[in-house]
């Protein structure tokens, strides 16, 4: 049995999960307009992790007895002015979903549902990891400014991200 609030607010992040894969997605598409195939690549492989950590929730929701339901994803945006305003999108973006995951722990306390709570702490430690990954190339955007070579080394280094994923180890 699953309680119906925590199914419905667990089937709003999973739509919140869903649509970040779309979001970079998009961003990869945009960077491969720019030839930029390094930082298609990292946006690439995020939006299989985001993907990943869409299907933990919908794995989970059927686990509990609970339905998935799959709502309509919003068009995420498919121009920025740059690459370190990709970036710092992205960042806003991992912001909101810090929080959309700690408003989910903060509901399943209220609720005493303990087996959703130990579920999220998954997620509270992806995000401290995604928040960190994104905030170190956002330093390495601003330190390499205008400079094209600079620009260059960094799509060599992300064309090598490759998508591991991370929730296949873990429950
Ligand atoms: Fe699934 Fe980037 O948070």
């Amino acid at each position: 049995m699953i309680n119906p609030k925590i199914e419905q607010a667990l089937n709003k992040q999973l739509n919140e999960e869903f649509f970040s894969s779309y979001l970079y997605l998009s961003m990869s598409a945009n960077f491969e307009k720019l030839n930029l195939a390094g930082f298609a690549n990292w946006m690439k492989v995020q939006s299989q992790e985001e993907y990943s950590h869409a299907m933990k929730f919908y794995n989970y929701l059927i686990q509990k007895g609970g339905t998935a339901v799959l709502e309509q994803i919003n068009k995420p945006d498919t121009k920025w002015e740059n690459t370190l305003a990709m970036f710092e999108a992205t960042y806003a973006h991992e912001q909101h979903i810090t929080e959309c995951i700690n408003n989910l722990v903060d509901l399943a306390l209220e609720v005493k549902d303990h087996a959703t709570n130990s579920f999220l702490a998954w997620y509270v430690n992806e995000q401290v990891e995604e928040e960190a990954n994104v905030t170190k190339l956002i330093e390495e955007l601003k330190m390499v400014g205008e400079n094209k070579t600079g620009l260059f080394m960094m799509d060599r280094e992300l064309a090598q991200r490759v998508f591991v994923d991370a929730t296949a180890t873990a429950k």
